[in-house]
């Protein structure tokens, strides 16, 4: 059977991203272009200037893309692009793109959920990994435990009610001046912290059900500084680190065991820009371990936002029908069970 070659595009929030896939799984190039210096002075993604740094970096990263993976156009059997969820504009950029490429090249094109983007990045590190299992998604936007029934048939179990697990990684690290994205300072001033100096609350951890809080922790945290701050209390912001993301990762890592227990899994696999953080690499494998479980998590750089999950998630799409019109609009609420 001829070879699928799959040119995939990324630009749902502030990553301009090209990946060139063979036969879903085997990853040729993946360009990543961030803009994380240019929104580093606002403290967050501001989203029009997102949607500008797109456009200025879209065709560079699909050209550079091309080169190293020493491919022409004529090589590509279809095109994969992000439609949602994300930044409305943003989703837009490299969705035109992928639309106008597609049909200039007379190639059929998929439109793929990021989120799915995200849960596929672990069928890129372990070529044996086929559904079912359970899958952790835990990213800057979102916060899902999904039942990954087939390739994509999903049952979400779980959500966040409110922040998402690494918006509270980014708002903690900002309300200490530490800097943006503040998930991997957090992590990194953790490892010299005391994660028992404050023990903050895990909110949801004796609930029956799946879902999750993080508001209520975050809040709590800046409770903490503030009355430190007030009662002149040195603020050491390593134990604070390290106490604030001990509270993430011990719901994280109960949520996602209960479920493989309730649901009778024995696979486990992690994704989104928070399956980077060690701790919750390290306490899920050791519990994993205890359970007789298995897990797996993408490297770091298939964590945060790539194009290379979306076209593994766009192959799969491909292979199983799935074909797009120049109608597909962006979907910036787009849910993981809904498209
Ligand atoms: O998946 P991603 O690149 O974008 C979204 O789809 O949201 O995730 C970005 C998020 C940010 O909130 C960032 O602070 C967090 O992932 N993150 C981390 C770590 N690395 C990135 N959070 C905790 N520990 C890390 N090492
Ligand atoms: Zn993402």
């Amino acid at each position: 059977m001829k070879d699928v070659i799959t040119l995939a595009i990324e630009s749902s929030c502030d990553e301009t991203a090209c990946a060139i896939l063979k036969n879903g799984r085997e990853v040729l190039t993946n360009i990543i272009s961030t803009q994380i210096e240019t929104h580093k002075k606002f403290g967050g993604v501001v989203p029009e200037v997102a949607s500008r740094k797109h456009i200025e970096n879209i065709d560079v990263v699909v050209q550079q893309a091309l080169e190293e993976a020493n491919l022409g156009f004529g090589d590509i059997t279809h095109i994969a692009v992000t439609y949602g969820p994300g930044l409305v504009g943003a989703l837009l950029v490299g969705l035109s793109y992928a639309k106008a490429l597609a049909f200039s090249l007379g190639i059929p094109f998929v439109g793929v959920n990021h989120i799915e983007g995200h849960l596929s990045a672990n069928y890129i590190v372990d070529n044996d990994l086929k559904p079912p299992f359970i899958t952790l998604i835990v990213s800057g936007g979102h916060t899902h435990l999904v039942e990954v029934k087939d390739y994509g048939v999903y049952e979400i179990l779980g959500k966040t009610k409110d922040d998402a697990s690494g918006e509270a990684f980014d708002k903690i690290a900002r309300a200490m001046n530490l800097g943006y994205p503040g998930g991997p300072i957090v992590d990194r001033l953790a490892k010299n912290g005391n994660p028992h100096s404050v023990e903050f609350p895990r909110a949801c951890i004796n609930e029956d059900g799946y879902d999750f809080s993080f508001s209520g922790l975050k809040s709590s945290v800046l409770n903490h500084l503030n009355s430190c701050k007030m009662k002149g209390i040195e603020i050491v912001p390593e134990d604070i680190c390290a106490s604030f993301q001990a509270a993430v990762v011990d719901v994280l890592v109960n949520k996602t065991i209960k479920a493989c227990k309730d649901k009778n899994y024995n696979i486990v696999t992690l994704s989104g820009g928070v399956a980077a953080n060690s701790a919750l690499r390290e306490k899920m494998k050791q519990t994993c371990d205890e359970n007789g479980l298995k897990l797996c998590y993408p490297p770091l750089v298939l964590c945060t936002d790539n194009a290379a999950m979306i076209g593994c998630a766009g192959y799969y799409r491909y292979i199983n029908g799935r074909r797009d019109g120049m109608e597909l609009n962006a979907v910036p609420n787009l849910k993981i069970d809904k498209g």
